[in-house]
């Protein structure tokens, strides 16, 4: 059994275990690199947890999972650094994450949650298809120096 909390900035040390945990397991997955947040002061994740509504999911286990919503442009909200420990996969946790993510999006009044996908990550677009996400059409090269795409994928929200 999993819950799904909101982190808030006194959290900042696990949120930033569990983040760099992700970039470790799922280099392929993020845009940016373990090298790099590594590097980040404690005020970088505090600054982080300030901006982006972090959501960790816990097992008995302890951590499972991470997701978090940043404002976007318009009345639209972005979905971001979406991440299920293995050990913990292909039992419901990423769709615990989403649906929180879109209960906080419709809670606030965004009217849309938009996400990025790296191509070929099957596992992430169905995931993000059974929850109502659909590809917009929109593409973009990866990270420099990588021959890799990206696509987004959005969903309307509407106020519960
Ligand atoms: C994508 C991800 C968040 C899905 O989380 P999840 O909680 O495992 O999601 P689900 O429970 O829906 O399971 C996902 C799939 O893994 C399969 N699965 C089952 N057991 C599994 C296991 N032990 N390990 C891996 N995948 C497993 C499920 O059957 C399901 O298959 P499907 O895509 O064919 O339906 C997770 O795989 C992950 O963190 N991947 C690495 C980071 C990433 O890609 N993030 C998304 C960035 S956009």
């Amino acid at each position: 059994m999993a819950t799904v909390r909101l982190l808030e900035i006194g959290d900042w040390a696990l949120y930033r275990s569990v983040r760099l945990a992700s970039l470790a397991e799922s280099p392929a997955a993020f845009w940016s690199s373990l090298a790099r947040e590594e590097a980040f002061a404690p005020s970088v994740w505090q600054d982080r947890l300030a901006a982006r509504n972090t959501f960790l999911a816990e097992t008995a286990d302890g951590p499972a999972g991470l997701a978090a919503v940043v404002p976007d442009e318009g009345a639209a909200a972005e979905l971001v650094g979406m991440w299920v420990a293995p050990s913990a996969r292909g039992r419901g946790i990423g769709d615990l994450l989403v649906r929180a993510a879109l209960e906080w999006t419709a809670d606030r009044g965004f009217a849309e949650l938009r996400l990025w996908v790296f191509e070929g990550n099957r596992h992430a677009e169905r995931l993000y298809a059974r929850h109502g996400f659909a590809r917009t059409g929109r593409a973009e090269r990866g990270r420099p120096g990588k021959d890799e795409m990206q696509f987004e994928m959005a969903r309307t929200v509407t106020a519960r």
